[in-house]
């Protein structure tokens, strides 16, 4: 009897060794030989013929973008007045744009602008490049270095509210589109140019009726580019270079009020438990039960292998090994509030009300749960955990209201067969020679959200290199650019509209593919 326990027992420890053996071995095997996904696509330089200088005129146009202060408060309410400035202003500085046959110009919405730019090439699906004309409502105005709607320029940068979000890519693709209209030059497929007037309380006046325009026309559009997330420096750990995140999805959004109704009565003679009581053990539980980690899931596991080869030796190991270390990479991203967003759907308790006197039980307690849908759940199985989660019917879970919920954005094509996504690498590439470009999704949302019927391939990319520093600037103080990086969002629209004379395939650049 003990013998055979002795001998089962050896057998399976060689079998196990065997086992890891084989494991090691294909994880070594898939560091050394994972595919590279990155392309060195001939450089932009200065000394090109066609390079387009930011130079005082076109820095004047842009520095006189930022002085109209067309800010959305909220959903309806915004700076109509300015707005209307702003049109005029661009139809003024852009006088080949404005002025050239080959383009139809119409206001949508009173204030949102849609450009369609007649190609020669009729058979050609047309392609759209998206921003916005609205900016955010200043924060802090004594703390900015300079007034934040002069367009100041102070060692090199522009400072302003909307230099970065997004004026910066609505100027460029205009100051890209007035050079290339004024060399003579048509573009052989038809683009369009779409600038909603209220991105930024959701589009429901802007980009939602440049959508509707677009599809009772019938338009089916090859890919949508928008603004989103950009070229940033020590993005990932183990990576040198900087890298251009190309978002191919955006997150849901849902958000759900907990109700409970319970015996109020005098605060002298309490029951045991009270609305509050309960509600707040039920908000506590979402908090400490998140979401499932997803990560490995959705494109979120993309953006890493994208850069694998790329990475130092312990990150490469774990990024070509995916299939593998999914769990613990998923659970290393979960440490910080940043990385835990692209991870799971995440949970934020943001209303508590209840209450409105210092001896009254109150009779009724409410919450709201902010979620963030990760792009491979549904609001459904948001709402469905939630339940499991609190596991108390007193508590009564519901959507807030409809314009809070929707859910996570499809998934563009991404990667090696996708020509949509080979043009703007390739485009990114030129402009930003040393980064390195990757997918990944948008944690905020833009609006894209309304184009979804317009398009299967919407990507979200600002071409603009940003310090991690910078990028807390959007939304926030000293909002900046630099006249080097605007120069290089002009340069980057010119040879996208440039690269798209070109047909749509894929082409491979020689590097070895796959396993
Ligand atoms: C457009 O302007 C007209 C006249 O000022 C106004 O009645 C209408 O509500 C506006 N429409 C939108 C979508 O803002
Ligand atoms: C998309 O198309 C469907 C079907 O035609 C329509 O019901 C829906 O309202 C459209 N959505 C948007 C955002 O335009
Ligand atoms: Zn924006």
């Amino acid at each position: 009897m003990a013998r055979g326990i002795r001998r089962f027992l050896s057998v399976a420890l060689k079998v196990l060794a065997l086992m890891l053996a084989l494991v090691l071995m294909i994880v070594v095997i898939r560091t050394v030989t994972f595919p590279s996904y990155q392309t060195s696509p001939p450089e932009c330089k200065v000394t090109d013929p066609d390079f387009i200088p930011a130079d005082e005129e076109r820095l004047a146009r842009f520095t006189s973008a930022i002085q109209f202060q067309t800010v959305s408060y909220e959903r309806g309410v915004g700076t109509p007045q300015e707005l209307a400035k702003f049109v005029h202003f661009i139809q003024k500085s852009f006088p080949t744009v404005h002025g050239s046959p080959m383009v139809r110009r119409d206001v949508v919405g009173n204030y949102s602008l849609l450009y369609r730019v007649e190609g020669s090439d009729a058979s050609l699906q047309p392609y759209m490049l998206a921003s916005h004309l609205d900016v955010v409502p200043i924060t802090e105005e004594a703390n900015w270095e300079a007034p934040p709607f002069s367009g100041q320029v102070k060692d090199g940068y522009i400072y302003g509210r909307g230099t970065i979000d997004t004026k910066h890519t609505l100027m460029g693709s205009l100051e890209a589109l007035e050079f290339l209209l004024s060399s003579g030059h048509q573009p052989k497929r038809t683009l369009y140019l779409a600038f909603g007037h209220d991105e930024e309380t959701h589009g429901v006046f802007g980009a939602k009726v440049i959508s509707k325009v677009l599809q009772q026309r019938g338009e089916e559009i090859v890919f949508i580019l928008d603004e989103g997330t950009m070229v940033v420096d020590d993005f990932f750990p183990g990576v040198s270079k900087p890298v251009a995140l190309v978002s191919v999805s955006e997150k849901g959004s849902l958000h759900v009020k907990l109700k409970v109704q319970a015996e109020g009565g005098h605060g002298s003679m309490p029951t045991k438990e009270s609305a509050i009581g309960i509600l707040a053990r039920a908000a506590k539980k979402l908090e400490d039960n998140p979401h499932p980690n997803m990560f490995g899931t959705g494109p979120e596991a993309r953006m890493l292998e994208y850069v694998a080869t790329e990475m130092t030796l312990p990150y490469r190991m774990l990024s070509s090994n995916l299939w593998l270390f999914s769990p613990l990479v998923g659970w290393l991203l979960s440490q910080t509030p940043q990385g835990n967003a692209y991870a799971r759907t995440t949970t934020a308790l943001t209303r508590f009300t209840a209450g409105n006197k210092d001896n009254v039980i109150s009779p009724e307690a409410e919450a709201i749960v902010d979620h963030r849908i990760h792009p491979m759940q549904t609001a459904e199985e948001v709402l469905e955990f939630d339940r499991k989660v609190i596991n108390d019917a007193r508590v009564v879970l519901d959507v807030k209201d409809s314009s809070s919920v929707f859910p996570p954005s499809p998934i563009s094509p991404h990667g090696k067969d996708s020509p949509t996504y080979a043009v703007l690498q390739k485009t990114i590439q030129q402009i930003f020679p040393d980064a390195l470009v990757t997918p990944t999704f948008m944690v905020a949302n833009t609006d894209t959200r309304h184009y979804w019927n317009l398009s299967s391939a919407i990507y979200r990319f600002s071409p603009s290199a940003m310090s991690v520093a910078d990028l807390k600037r959007i939304h926030g103080v000293n909002e900046r650019i630099s006249i080097k990086a605007y120069e290089k969002v002009i340069n980057f629209y010119y040879h996208l509209i440039s690269n798209m004379d070109e047909p749509l395939d894929v082409k491979h650049h020689g590097h070895t593919d796959g396993l």
